[in-house]
């Protein structure tokens, strides 16, 4: 196998070819809270970031997202926003952000921060406003309205988190609508004066030097002003946990004057140079709204969905599925893609077998960097974590509050990040951290793998390292392989003349594949038995995945 050292990485792709620095970057996702605290507080912040930075630029990612660390109550921890200019105390200071953003791009890191413009929390200064009165500058700011005459929600609008998405409010005589929770009201984004300061947002943080913004949940962005009911979805009841899933979201979400607030957005950051914007999309039409919502050259670069972060497990048609959407015809968007998040359980534990782990996690990491598009890591994939446990006494997220037990909520997934096996709460912190530390994850910290060949973090740093050499890897086409054996997905990846054939075996067990490909191809990156060498192999043991380049 090739391990490429830390220095290697640097030599990356923009040295190889013009393209905007965003297409085809691996994209290292941090929730602060989780990541490292510096100041023992047991909460996860700016400085521990900043602190971690060396070991961030060691695996060659190109950027970072950072979670929401603005002010805020917490109760979505974050993406309730009382101030989107502030950092919050929990997360550290202004300056400890300009410090961040400094130190990252003396390593080569770009910054890229999570924008929450569908909600904000009920303690902005805008909500406190709005719901003074239906009369006052900021009234029309939220979405509100009048009570149907027996009293109850104006229409049958459901929330995410559960229940109706309306909350009455005594001063207005009104209902306001909220898509999340009822501490997060939902901004009126039809309206140009909340377009505008949204817009005087981004402003502020591209002029404090931020790379790019992750856009929560845009396909929430806005309404439909006639307030229609949504009509039913028909799933099955005994599938679902939440009303909202009874529906289909026709109404509350995925309106087509989105895509025209998309155009206003993108010229105001096209002022400020290669500013990248990924959208998040959620729901059953998240396929077409990506694509529309990154049409052309006027609207945002990139988008992702929830296709691996939920649902059945990865296959080879699913990746075929979905990947095959994108085919790169004319004024198609790019797409982004995560396999795990703050919002899903971690993918080798929803993927894998416990004892498969391990194999498991480095084919699905082969798969993310070899994908056409860019990669999102969120922290702690690139040691192979597996879904943090958390007993229901230390649950802290609202949604798997609600919910318990039939969603085991996000907190497993946003378990502190390990960094020393053997420290307390492996290192993350030296008071009580906010949720427990989970042993099966600290046995995995980054101590226990930094510098051991044949742990998954050295693998994912290898990984990297032969893809961002890789114009092929990074942005080159897509042809998918027939490979006469379902478990079995291989793909071409092509740039001018480089080309990378990618297969992988989903399979636990030995599998056989066929496609004759002819001569010239070399393995260079694997997994699982099977070495460097000319011969493309075509008996794969179980979760094997390959990497072969055309040398001749
Ligand atoms: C998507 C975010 O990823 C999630 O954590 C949050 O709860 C919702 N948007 C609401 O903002």
């Amino acid at each position: 196998m090739n391990i490429v050292t830390p220095s290697e990485l640097k030599l990356g792709k923009a040295e190889l070819n013009e393209a905007p620095w965003w297409k085809g970057a691996v994209i290292y996702h941090i929730y602060p809270r989780s990541y490292y605290d510096s100041n023992g507080d047991g909460i996860g912040d700016l400085r521990g970031v900043i602190e971690k930075l060396d070991y961030i630029a060691s695996l060659g990612v190109d950027a970072i997202w950072l979670s929401p660390f603005f002010k805020s109550p917490q109760a979505d921890f974050g993406y309730d926003i009382s101030d989107y200019r502030e950092i919050d105390p929990d997360f550290g200071t202004i300056e400890d952000f300009d410090d961040l953003v400094e130190e990252a791009h003396n390593l080569g890191l770009k910054i890229i921060i999570d924008q929450v413009y569908a909600h904000t929390s009920d303690e902005h200064a805008w909500f406190e406003e709005s719901r003074q009165s239906k009369t006052n500058e900021k009234s029309d700011w939220y979405v509100w309205a009048d009570p149907k005459v027996d009293g109850t929600p104006p229409n049958n609008w459901q929330s995410v988190f559960g229940g109706p998405a309306w909350e009455w409010d005594a001063r207005r005589q009104q209902y306001y609508m909220h898509n999340f929770l009822k501490q997060q009201p939902q901004l009126n984004v039809h309206n140009p004066d909340v377009q505008k300061a949204i817009i005087e947002v981004m402003r502020f943080w591209m002029d404090r030097g931020v790379d790019g913004f992750r856009m929560d949940a845009i396909n929430f962005a806005m309404h439909n002003r006639a307030m229609t009911d949504n009509p039913p979805s028909n799933k099955n009841f005994a599938d679902v946990t939440r009303p909202f899933d009874m529906q289909k979201r026709i109404h509350n979400q995925s309106q087509p004057e989105i895509p025209l607030f998309m155009e206003r957005i993108r010229s105001e950051l096209n002022k400020y140079g290669e500013i990248f914007t990924v959208a998040e999309i959620g729901g059953d039409e998240a396929l077409h709204e990506m694509r529309d919502y990154t049409y052309g050259n006027e609207r945002l670069n990139s988008a992702y969905s929830f296709d691996f972060l939920d649902g059945p497990p990865i296959s080879a048609d699913k990746v075929r599925g979905t990947l095959g959407n994108w085919t790169g015809e004319k004024n198609e968007g790019w797409p982004s893609w995560a396999f795990e998040n703050h919002d899903a359980p971690r993918a080798v534990s929803r993927w894998a077998s416990p004892e498969k782990r391990w194999n498991a996690a480095r084919n699905y990491m082969m798969v993310l960097l070899s994908l056409r598009g860019n990669a999102f890591i969120y922290q702690g994939e690139e040691l192979g974590l597996p879904q943090g446990e958390v007993p229901f006494e230390h649950l802290k997220d609202p949604e798997a509050i609600a919910n318990w037990p039939r969603t085991l909520g996000r907190d497993g997934a946003r378990v502190p990040m390990p960094w020393v096996k053997d420290a307390p709460n492996a290192g993350f912190t030296t008071g009580t951290p906010w949720l427990p530390v989970d042993a099966k994850q600290a046995a995995l910290a980054v101590d226990t793998q930094d510098g051991c060949s044949p742990c998954m973090l050295s693998f994912t740093r290898a990984a990297m390292g032969v893809r961002r050499k890789s114009d092929a890897l990074t942005r080159g086409s897509m042809t998918f392989l027939d490979t006469h054996n379902s478990s079995v997905l291989a793909y071409m990846r092509r740039y001018e003349d480089e080309h990378y054939l990618c297969v992988f075996n989903f399979s636990d067990k030995h599998s056989h594949w066929n496609h004759h490909l002819g001569k010239g191809w070399k393995v260079v990156f694997s997994h699982d038995g099977m070495s460097d060498g000319w011969e493309v192999p075509h008996d794969l043991p179980g979760y094997s995945a390959f990497w072969a380049k055309l040398e001749k």
